[in-house]
């Protein structure tokens, strides 16, 4: 796995921005056969979005043949409540780029048939030969997407009830009342996550620390999802200076040696 370590949350999303812009130029999209991108919510990515819709306004990059997958939406919540996750990639990112509508897949949390919601989604993702680049987050509990600790290795897409350290994680977006949280969510799954040509998790602030120290530096185990990323062939993990803070000195520096030679 790469580690790329960075300052601050800026420029961990100035890396990522400039890694996704260079990937999808070299795959030379097109509309039969576009780029596929998996895409997170949350804090994390919001630099990324902002980075990316400069590169797209500054004319460095085309959405044009560009499909996305968003990893998970939450159940009960409707495309237009503020706390949705097609509310929150339409507000942030896709209503400023040239992608096609019809290019955008958002799982449906108001569906009545989850199983088959989920499935036509697994099905949408092969249809187009898989996804080339995912760019996730890291839960404080090592999630990835909303595959809690103990999810197993080889899920698919399906709905998922969330963790009470997730929740609480995420009521800072419900007033900070956790009662307002929906406590279901239809995600990809893990298997989903590590089908992908490349993966890239961001993790910035010290409340990441202790996840990206078991990712890196522990034995894969359920108990912290991501660390199964240390069998993608190419996984990439770009943290700041703040989720690096309970990784050992030989790990840090054989990264940051690592990287600074390139
Ligand atoms: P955050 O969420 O970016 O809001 O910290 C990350 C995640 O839960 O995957």
């Amino acid at each position: 796995m790469r580690v790329i370590i960075k300052n601050d949350s800026n420029d961990c999303s100035t890396w990522v921005a400039g890694y996704i812009a260079y990937s999808i130029k070299k795959a030379k999209p097109s509309a039969k056969k576009p780029f596929v991108l998996g895409l997170p919510t949350g804090s994390t990515p919001l630099g990324v979005y902002k980075e990316l819709i400069k590169l797209y306004q500054n004319k460095k990059i085309s959405f044009e043949h560009v499909v996305t997958f968003n990893m998970d939406e939450y159940v009960g919540l409707s495309p237009e409540d503020k706390n949705s996750y097609h509310y929150f990639m339409h507000e942030n990112f896709f209503k400023f780029i040239n992608i096609n509508p019809k290019n955008i897949y958002i799982l449906n949390g108001l569906t009545k048939d989850y199983a088959k919601e989920c499935e036509d989604y697994e099905k949408a993702i092969k249809a187009y030969g898989g996804i080339d680049l995912m760019l996730g987050g890291i839960g404080s509990d090592g999630h990835i997407a909303f595959n809690e600790p103990f999810s197993s290795f080889a899920s698919r897409t399906r709905i998922k009830t969330l963790a009470p350290s997730t929740i609480k994680d995420n009521s800072r977006f419900f007033d900070n009342d956790i009662s307002k949280v929906p406590t279901q969510a239809l995600t990809i799954g893990i298997g989903t996550i590590m089908d992908s040509k490349e993966v890239i998790i961001m993790a910035t602030g010290e409340n990441k620390a202790e996840a990206i120290r078991a990712t890196i530096e522990e034995p894969i185990n359920h108990k912290c999802p991501a660390s199964i990323l240390q069998t993608h062939r190419y996984g990439i993990i770009v943290c700041d200076e703040g989720a690096i803070k309970k990784l050992s000195s030989p790990t840090i520096q054989y990264f940051k040696g690592t990287e600074n030679r390139l």
